[in-house]
């Protein structure tokens, strides 16, 4: 039962897509207080576990912490953040009640669950405009289904986004992507994508090419095709100011970029300089910046990432223009009696500040609007408008998009990645706890920098890392420039590297499969545990393992020297390793609590009993994978419904796709 309500004035954001009627009294859960802008208070009882949250730091239950939703170029992904790149304002309460809410507010939103006092929950925001939207169900899991079916279906990639990606940013030439693609074949590592990260354009210009590394671009994309090999070039939220550069010309003429009080262009500075940011939220300039996407397409690019659109902003004219005056006061007063920390301060605070945020406005359709008002709503609109336009554009073909900043809503348009992340072992299991949140917020195709993206490396945690983004959609080893390089063939025996992504591909006839169903059905690809065993108490207190789709749990390792780890298991399962040398182990486990082995090269899971799940023959690339001859893994006697589609088109509810393998 989904109950609506609605305070002040609410800006329409599009992330709920379900007619839901506006409900006329009050919430029967929970207090609601307008008097000093919005504040939601609900008392948690002992026992109840809080769900959601989508893209957020700490666990799987979110109780005992406080998030706010900001979306923010945070590089930093510790404990004590409590706004990362998105906001997904989706939570459910499990226990003595069991209620789901979603607060629709485009701008900052906190979520204090427990955090002030351990058994309150509040949510609060300045201003009481939103809507409120209240679920009741018998399960969170329930809940969750029900507020999956209002925000309308998940996206859904091509096939070939299922493989396996490598991205660095720092490749320039022809020949960096080409050696890429050199070793991957050498070593026998599967590879489907090699993403273009921001050096691939001429000065960071979006929809442009560096013209002496990219001469005859379409040819180059077509070299890479014949090898199975995708090119995905990033996209950024800022278009350079320069004169005569068209896409910055039209936005002017036009204009179609944010605006200050005063009618100019906002100017800030990220990666190519100063930029304009498109304004997304105005339906022409969306439709505008989305057909820019075209001029790839049409040299044969298949995918895109959007990049810095929380919007990331280094500083501003006029915040640089301030730490000016400041340093110019500092150097006055003398090196000795100058208060360093407070340059210090000022030089950070320079970046994605409050008072830019409050300087821009965006025309929409419900009239001229302050970004901070509608922040988070960024990212979303510049998703969009890609999305948009490829159904203009390709109105047939699946185009593959992810994006760093995010709403709900925007799981409509493209999946995400969760954005620089660190070669952290922390990050492993920060990874693990974030993609069931963020099934339940919509967001299926998601994945996270395997390796991590900042600091440097080891070869036991970028192996640890591939075996767990085995079972992630979005399955990315990706990393910044100046860290020690991280592709799998950098290390000592890339054949460990080459044998954990290979299960990938043995796998992808079932997690494609599993995929397509949770998109299809409006369900969830990661599960926590408790919403499969709702009455296994303990259940609910595992954050470090997954089940996926119907079939099978993951227990991934994510300790340093660890030799194995322990697992808990809610029913008899079988374990199954697969071994560098090909064959498969298994082992039937009872219920309850095991220590299992597992070698830095192989690759671990567990299936549910009487269950079976399909497996192909190790394949270099998606498009090579043999589906029509598959060996069957698990319970004998099982059965297992398939869903497979020519992973190109979007004829998802065509009955053909579905076939039924025995084991
Ligand atoms: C941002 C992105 C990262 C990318 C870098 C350079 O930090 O999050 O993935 O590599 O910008 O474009």
């Amino acid at each position: 039962m989904i109950k609506k309500y609605v305070y002040g004035k609410p800006f329409e954001t599009d992330a709920v897509i379900a007619n839901v009627e506006c409900a006329e009294e009050k919430p029967a859960l929970g207090e609601v207080d307008t008097k000093d802008g919005f504040l939601f208070t609900y008392t948690l009882f002992p026992k109840d576990v809080v769900y959601g949250l989508g893209e957020a730091s700490r666990g799987i239950n979110k109780r005992g912490y406080c998030y706010v939703s900001s979306c923010a170029d945070e590089p930093n992904h510790t404990e004590d953040k409590r706004a990362l790149y998105a906001a997904h304002n989706f939570i459910v309460v499990a226990g003595e009640k069991n209620f789901g809410i979603f607060v629709d507010y485009p701008a900052k939103l906190t979520f204090d669950i427990g955090y002030t006092r351990m058994d309150t929950m509040t949510v609060s925001c300045e201003e009481a405009n939103l809507y409120l939207y209240v679920i009741e169900g018998d399960t969170p899991y329930d809940i969750v289904k029900q507020f999956r079916k209002i925000i309308g279906k998940s996206y859904i990639p091509p096939k070939f986004a299922f493989g396996f990606g490598q991205s660095r940013w720092g490749y320039r030439t022809k020949d960096d992507f080409r050696k890429v693609a050199e070793e991957h074949r050498k070593y026998n590592i599967p590879l489907d994508m090699i993403y273009m990260d921001i050096d691939y354009m001429d000065s960071f210009k979006d929809f442009t090419l560096h013209k002496e590394n990219f001469s005859d671009f379409s040819g180059f994309v077509q070299e890479m095709k014949d090898q199975h090999v995708r090119l995905v070039p990033i996209i950024d939220a800022g278009v350079k100011v320069e004169k005569d550069y068209d896409v910055y010309e039209e936005g002017v003429k036009n204009r179609y970029f944010c605006q200050c009080e005063d009618g100019s262009d906002f100017t800030a500075a990220v990666w190519p300089g100063y930029t304009h940011f498109p304004d997304v939220l105005n339906p022409e300039a969306r439709k505008w910046f989305g057909d820019h996407y075209k001029f790839l397409i049409d040299q044969g690019i298949e995918g895109f990432w959007n990049d810095m659109n929380e919007p990331a902003i280094f500083y501003s004219r006029e915040g640089m223009a301030q730490l000016k005056e400041l340093m110019k006061k500092y150097l006055e007063m003398g090196e000795e009696r100058m208060d360093f920390f407070e340059l210090k301060d000022a030089m950070l605070k320079v970046a994605d500040s409050p008072k830019d945020y409050a300087s821009f406005y965006h025309q929409t359709e419900a009239g001229r609007i302050r970004h901070d008002k509608v922040h988070n709503l960024f990212g979303y609109n510049m998703t969009r408008a890609a999305g948009e336009a490829f159904e203009r554009i390709e109105p047939d073909k699946r185009i593959l998009m992810f994006s760093r900043s995010s709403y709900i809503g925007m799981h409509r348009y493209g999946g995400i990645w969760t954005g620089d992340n660190k070669s952290w072992w922390s990050h492993i299991l920060l990874e693990l706890k974030m993609m069931p949140s963020l099934n339940m917020c919509g967001f299926l195709y998601a994945g996270a920098d395997v390796g991590g993206f900042g600091a440097d490396t080891t070869r036991d945690l970028v192996l640890r890392w591939t075996a767990l983004g085995v079972f992630t959609p979005l399955f990315r080893n990706h990393s910044a420039m100046g860290t020690r390089r991280q592709e799998c063939y950098q290390f000592e025996n890339p054949e460990d590297f080459a044998h954990v992504v290979q299960v990938r591909y043995r796998l992808i006839p079932y997690l494609y499969s599993e995929y397509m169903k949770a998109a299809i059905s409006d369900d969830m690809y990661f599960k926590p545990l408790a919403f499969v065993y709702p009455e296994d108490s303990f259940a609910a207190q595992v954050e470090d393992q997954l089940m996926i789709g119907n079939e099978i749990m993951i227990a991934p390792v994510y300790t340093q020297n660890a030799l194995g780890r322990y697992v808990y298991l809610p029913e008899e399962m079988k374990f199954v390793k697969f071994m560098p040398d090909g064959t498969i182990c298994e082992e039937v486990l009872d219920a309850g609590h095991h220590y299992v082995e597992v070698a830095l090269n192989e690759v671990p899971l567990f299936i549910r009993k009487g269950k079976t799940i399909p497996l192909a023959q190790a394949a270099q690339s998606v498009a090579a994978l043999d589906t029509k001859n598959l060996e069957m893994l698990g319970y004998e006697g099982a059965e297992y419904v398939l869903y497979e589609d020519d992973g190109i088109h979007k004829d998802y509810e065509n009955p053909a796709n579905l076939r039924t393998l025995r084991n």
